[in-house]
């Protein structure tokens, strides 16, 4: 077994992502809402109406309903880590839902991690080897080799800095016919274009918040690491377009335009579950 460090140095941390995911709660403003911080899957939801907070809600954890089926955990089995895991409840789902045998949340962000043990105290005092949070980056993971049956990550991937390091700490942690899921928004080909375009629309991308990662990086990364059966499933047609209707009615703070559903429809953007093995032998 490698050595590994559990300690995560601040200035790993991106700027623009200690500060967004700073004293304020994301997760509890109204375009967000209910401990998610994620652009839902509105699959099955009618847009013929305004869309509740409750509908808003059951979006962000249908999100991670498809990337855990996605990742079949087996019940009462599988050891599961999230990277980039937020409040947790993503990761209270994985136990609950999905009979994950036991599940680390990783998160890069302090005070993302501190709201993660406040919201599930009750869980993690009854049971702390099922469920615990650990302070590390993706790109460099407070983890043992061969730790994990199952790696997820709901929408963290735009904020890593490498996708190669990523994908090689994701290949290191799993065990060998580990599987990992791994659902985010990229730039669907390597046209630089769309990432300075992506800079000029959206404000998240200019601040650094988002990067435009194309999509190919994190698949060649992925099979450069040694994994298997590499696939990207476009989800945008369940993503962007319910996410939108639903910021219509909402009051959003200044600086916080629709233009992801105009990008996605331009092809500067696309919403991607994918997944990948590591080989058995
Ligand atoms: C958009 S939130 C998603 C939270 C959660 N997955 C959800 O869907 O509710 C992104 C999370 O990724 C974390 N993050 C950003 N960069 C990271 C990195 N390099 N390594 C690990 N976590 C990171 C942030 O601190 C934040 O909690």
């Amino acid at each position: 077994m490698t050595a590994y460090e559990p300690e995560t140095a601040d200035e790993e941390i991106a700027p623009a992502v200690r500060e967004v995911y700073g004293p304020v709660d994301l997760s509890s403003v109204p375009a967000f809402a209910g401990g998610f911080i994620n652009f839902g899957d509105w699959q099955g939801m009618s847009l013929e109406h305004p869309l509740s907070t409750e509908d808003r809600v059951r979006s962000e954890r249908n999100l991670y309903r498809r990337v855990l089926r996605a990742l079949a955990p087996e019940a009462g089995r599988s050891r599961a880590v999230e990277i980039g895991c937020g409040l947790g409840l993503g990761g209270a789902l994985a136990l609950g839902e999905f009979g994950c045998a036991a599940v680390t949340g990783v998160d890069i962000h302090p005070e993302q991690l501190a709201r993660a043990r406040a919201a599930h105290a009750d869980l993690l005092a009854r049971d702390p080897r099922r469920f615990r949070f650990v302070r590390g980056a993706a790109e460099r993971m407070p983890c043992a080799d061969g730790e994990f049956d199952r790696l997820y990550s709901v929408e963290a991937a735009q904020h890593f800095r490498d996708l190669t390091a990523f994908a090689r700490e994701s290949a290191r942690v799993l065990r060998p016919a580990g599987r990992l899921a791994v659902t985010s928004f990229f730039v669907p080909d390597a046209d630089p274009a769309k990432a300075q375009a992506l800079a000029e629309r959206l404000d998240s991308f200019a601040t650094g918040l988002d990067q435009p990662h194309p999509l190919p990086t994190l698949l060649d990364a992925l099979r450069a690491a040694g994994l298997a059966d590499v696939c990207a499933e476009s989800i945008g047609e369940h993503v962007w377009p319910g996410f939108d209707h639903f910021l219509a009615g909402v009051d959003l703070p200044a600086g916080w335009p629709r233009n992801f559903l105009g990008a996605y429809r331009d092809g500067l953007l696309d919403y991607y579950v994918i997944t990948a093995r590591r080989p058995a032998h």
